[in-house]
């Protein structure tokens, strides 16, 4: 067990029905870091993403979430942070113990569209988590709303708009917006930039790298595209066929990879030129 380590999991397994689709899947997620889960389409990330923050219950496994001493006996109960000291087994809480862990663990969804309700303003989207949180809507609920959207580059007055009044880069920032509203440890992020033109991409994968070093914030960050990866990622994990074929350090795993897998995705991608001027 390593002191910085955020998440990990031991052994997932997820089938559905008589397909297995996550095949024994173990890994680690550091505090602070950029863990990129690169593999081809089908392979399993989603699935994994999913798993992983308890969206989807695993066929077998574990996932353990270590808590930092003082967040600990603040916002979960006593009963489980005696249990196993500041280490949480996510799929050994309850409904109502998972949803106050679940502020901590955020994802954003490739899809920049279907991800926000058409019917809501921006206003009512980002309040949303205080509200599920029973966070108390603070008179300076308003205030907080404008300063998460100029965190994520856009204008205060898109409060009183809808959704459909911004482009796709624009939604993907709201999405970002409101998945770190409660300030989250954890985000996955599944293909954030996927759906976007590479240079509107470029720019939102710039800002989650600003917000990161900003506030400290640990990602797993989904994507088949390697240079994507390069650009963001501390470590590296290959999957391939529901398993983690290859892992380690960017350098290490890139420079030398041991898997042929590793290699096509490497040669099947190309450069991305904005981000490459930028690095
Ligand atoms: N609910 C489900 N039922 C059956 N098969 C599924 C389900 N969800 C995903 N799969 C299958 O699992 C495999 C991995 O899917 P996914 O995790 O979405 O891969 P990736 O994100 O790497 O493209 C695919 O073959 C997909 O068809
Ligand atoms: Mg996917």
């Amino acid at each position: 067990m390593h002191a910085d380590t955020l998440l990990e999991a031991h052994d997932l397994v997820k089938d559905f029905g008589a397909a297995s689709v996550i095949r024994g899947v173990s890994l680690r997620i550091l505090r602070g870091e950029t863990l990129g889960l690169v593999g081809e389409s089908g392979s399993g990330k989603s699935t994994l993403a999913r798993l992983l923050l308890r969206l989807l219950e695993p066929t077998s496994g574990r996932i353990l979430f270590h808590a930092r001493d003082q967040e600990a006996a603040g916002s979960l109960p006593d009963a489980v942070a005696g249990h196993a000291g500041k280490v949480y087994s996510l799929l050994d809480l309850n409904t109502r113990q998972m949803r106050r862990l679940r502020r901590r663990l955020c994802m954003v969804f490739q899809d920049p569209f279907a991800a926000l309700n058409p019917r809501m303003t921006i206003r009512q989207i980002l309040a949303e988590p205080f509200l599920i949180h029973h966070e108390q809507p603070p008179a300076g609920l308003s205030a907080r709303l404008h300063e998460l959207l100029v965190e994520v580059g856009l204008e205060p007055d898109a409060l009183g708009r809808f959704p459909h009044e911004f482009s796709g880069g624009q939604r993907q920032r709201i999405n970002i917006a409101r998945a770190i509203a409660l300030r989250p440890e954890l985000l996955v992020l599944d293909e954030p930039v996927s759906a976007l033109d590479v240079s509107v991409g470029a720019q939102v994968i710039n800002l989650l790298r600003d917000l990161q070093q900003r506030y400290g914030l640990t990602y797993l960050f989904i994507s088949h595209s390697m240079p994507l990866v390069r650009y963001l990622s501390h470590r590296i994990a290959v999957m391939q066929g529901g398993c983690i074929v290859e892992s380690g350090a960017w350098d290490e795993v890139c420079h030398a990879p041991r898997e042929a897998y590793t290699q096509r995705l490497l040669a099947a991608t190309p450069e991305i030129p904005a981000l490459e001027r930028l690095s």
